[in-house]
């Protein structure tokens, strides 16, 4: 029997909603998953959400509820956009859960009782006095800093001094670093383990595994006043998922004895290749068997951001082009591992050529063939064919090669010589010309090249449904077989499906896609921010709504419509521009309390600065600002 394989994906931050970055390493891991299944293997996939830190109480803050409650709804937001791609893991965990809690309690107990070989604590206690970044969760240094803010967050870091307890990470590197090199822990693309024995050349630093002034997380079990470091929290999920604290025999089999891959993208490469391996040195325990690191994509060469507002949220694609068609879309757009671009303008055209031309069209071809001249039954095969030797040998080699692709993570390659057989099928019916020999009279050789496309079809339906799951289903379903013929030992032999066999299609598998549609598709949706949707809790709780009082009011010279505005927000006071000069005169605003949204950035208008933006309602030509009730303190958030 092989041995099981235990398959897990980052758990991702819930400060906001899924985007297509989330959703790359969900499909690929999920597609890895099921190609292991149909090769016979055990597997178990684990994905989840990183719940704890800063940042996600600041999100929860400024949507104005609860930690747990941001937290529920945007996990929601994961579970339905990983249920809308046929995503099947086997277990979802949250750090938040009472489980996780058990299990990173345990860790922590374990390592605080733990030594290291030459007999030193593993967790000894420090005082940090440094910078930290609440956006990375990091602490960072000066020469980390661009204009004086962290260049990932755009945001300032805060200078903190604090008690930490830290984790004797150096005792651990040259083990690890002989791990490494011995392959014992593999670290995959071959550029990512370059990277990571040049991090172990560098003079790292202990890191510290707990933070006295973050609120919302873990305590300690040996001292309360702090909070487990979110990093720790998070990376011991991949054993607190599988019974680490409270089922010894799941534990044993996905941990002990299964091969364990964690993947991900490389920019958690430190994380996952020094920390976490040093933790389990650390606990005594076995480490995975694979990292692998896959690349970073950017959406039409940009990096996906909120602010440039290209983030494309997987559920519109699944809108547009299916689970099986975002799935596929996604995978095939650079090689798996190597940093890529995404342009997602050419998604339309590549999906009717790929699926709905090549695919879904020979599937039709065959289909109505068979329809028309064997009244809808399977013919029986023929071996005098030309060409037919060769589709038949490059069919029975196809699972082998593909697997193997598999097996070493270049899953777009394992895609792409799958449809070189589409593509060879294709013509090979183009060659013969079928239809010619239904005119001509001869029948068994007709019959003969439609039940080899009918094979190299079923072939292809068994190597891409972990690909595209529901509609090899529906494929093969056309051809009367069912998920129980679905393994790869069926993807190995040609001539296997039974003369007589109904084949019954009633609509194309691929339908073609409009591309004039394409400006009502989740790409444009994502570039054009004008196009009218609904917004998230996520999206809202990031607006700052705050109770103003204005200070002063004056006009600005050569703006009829603008106002100059000094407003009193109770911790401060600030200017701002209203274009509000031709509905409300000077003298009437003042002392008059509004509504302003308080974290917009400063922008200059007409050589003015504005620090935010008063609140008003219009219909038609009239215009009011908007008034809180006067009881309302100045500075009081609105949410
Ligand atoms: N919570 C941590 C991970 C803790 S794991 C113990 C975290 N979360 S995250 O929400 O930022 O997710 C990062 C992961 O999302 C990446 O490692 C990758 O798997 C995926 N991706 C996010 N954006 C991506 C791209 N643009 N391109 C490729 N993968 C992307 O880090």
């Amino acid at each position: 029997m092989p041995r099981p394989i235990y398959i897990t994906t980052p758990i991702y931050y819930v400060n906001d909603k899924p985007h297509i970055g989330h959703a790359y390493t969900s499909i690929a891991a999920d597609v890895l998953t099921r190609f292991h299944r149909l090769a016979g293997r055990d597997v178990f996939y684990l994905t989840g959400t990183d719940e704890h830190g800063t940042k996600i109480a600041e999100a929860a803050e400024a949507a104005g509820i609860t930690e747990i409650e941001f937290c529920d709804q945007i996990v929601d937001m994961f579970r339905t956009a990983w249920k809308n791609l046929t995503i099947e893991n086997d277990y979802f965990i949250r750090t938040t859960s009472e489980r996780h809690h058990k299990a990173v309690k345990k860790i922590l107990g374990e390592l605080h009782k733990a030594k290291t070989d030459d007999g030193q604590d593993v967790i000894y206690s420090d005082n940090y006095e440094g910078l930290y970044c609440n956006g990375c969760e990091k602490f960072i240094t000066e020469k980390d800093l661009v204009d004086g803010v962290c260049p990932d967050h755009n945001r300032a870091p805060e200078k903190v001094k604090e008690k930490n307890y830290f984790f004797r990470l150096t005792s651990y590197l040259p083990e690890i670093k002989k791990r490494i090199e011995s392959g014992e822990l593999q670290i995959l693309p071959e550029e990512r383990r370059k990277e990571v024995l040049g991090l172990l050349k560098q003079d790292l630093q202990d890191f510290s595994l707990s933070r006295e002034r973050v609120k919302w997380g873990i305590e300690l079990p040996f001292d309360t006043s702090q909070i487990a470091y979110v990093w720790v929290d998070a990376l011991t999920n991949y054993i607190s998922a599988i019974g680490y604290a409270d089922n010894q025999e799941t534990f044993t089999k996905w941990w002990e004895e299964a091969e364990v891959v964690h993947l991900m993208a490389k920019e958690i490469l430190k994380f996952h290749c020094l920390y976490w391996p040093a933790m389990l040195l650390a606990l005594g325990m076995k480490l995975p068997e694979t990292m692998y690191l896959h690349g970073f994509f950017t959406i039409d060469s940009r990096k996906m951001s909120k602010s440039l507002g290209n983030m494309i949220d997987p559920n519109d694609m699944v809108a547009q082009f299916g689970p099986d068609g975002t799935r596929y879309l996604l995978l095939t757009q650079f090689p798996f591992g190597v940093d890529g671009d995404v342009q997602a303008q050419r998604f339309v055209a590549q999906f009717n050529s790929d699926l709905a031309n090549d695919l879904g069209n020979l599937v039709s071809r065959v289909a109505k063939l068979i329809a028309v001249h064997f009244d809808s039954k399977l013919p029986s095969p023929y071996k005098e064919i030309d060409g037919l030797d060769a589709l038949m040998s490059q069919s029975e080699q196809l699972s082998g090669s593909v697997y193997d692709h598999i097996a070493h993570f270049r899953i777009d390659r394992a895609i792409n010589e799958t449809m070189n057989l589409v593509r060879a099928t294709n013509k090979f019916f183009n060659d013969l010309a079928p239809w010619k020999m239904a005119k001509e009279g001869k029948r068994d050789e007709l019959g003969g090249v439609l039940y080899a496309c009918c094979e190299t079809i079923r072939i292809v339906s068994i190597l891409l449904s972990p690909v595209l799951p529901t509609k090899m289903r529906e494929l093969r379903a056309i051809f009367g077989l069912d998920d129980q013929t679905l393994t790869l030992v069926n993807a190995q032999t040609f001539f296997t499906l039974e003369p007589g066999t109904q084949v019954k299609i009633e609509e194309a598998v691929f339908p073609r896609m409009q591309e004039k549609k394409q400006a009502d598709t989740a790409v444009k949706k994502a570039e054009n921010k004008t196009v009218a949707d609904l917004i998230d809790i996520a999206d809202f709780g990031k607006v700052q709504l705050r109770v103003a009082q204005i200070l002063q009011a004056e006009k600005i010279e050569g703006a009829d419509k603008l106002l100059k505005l000094q407003i009193d927000l109770g911790s401060e006071k600030r200017q701002l521009v209203a274009g509000i000069a031709k509905h409300y005169k000077p003298d009437e605003l003042i002392d008059k309390k509004v509504v302003i949204i308080a974290n917009l950035k400063p922008a200059v208008i007409r050589g003015v600065e504005s620090n935010g933006m008063v609140l008003a309602a219009s219909k038609g030509r009239k215009l009011t600002l908007v008034v809180p009730d006067n009881d309302l303190p100045v500075g009081a958030k609105i949410s």
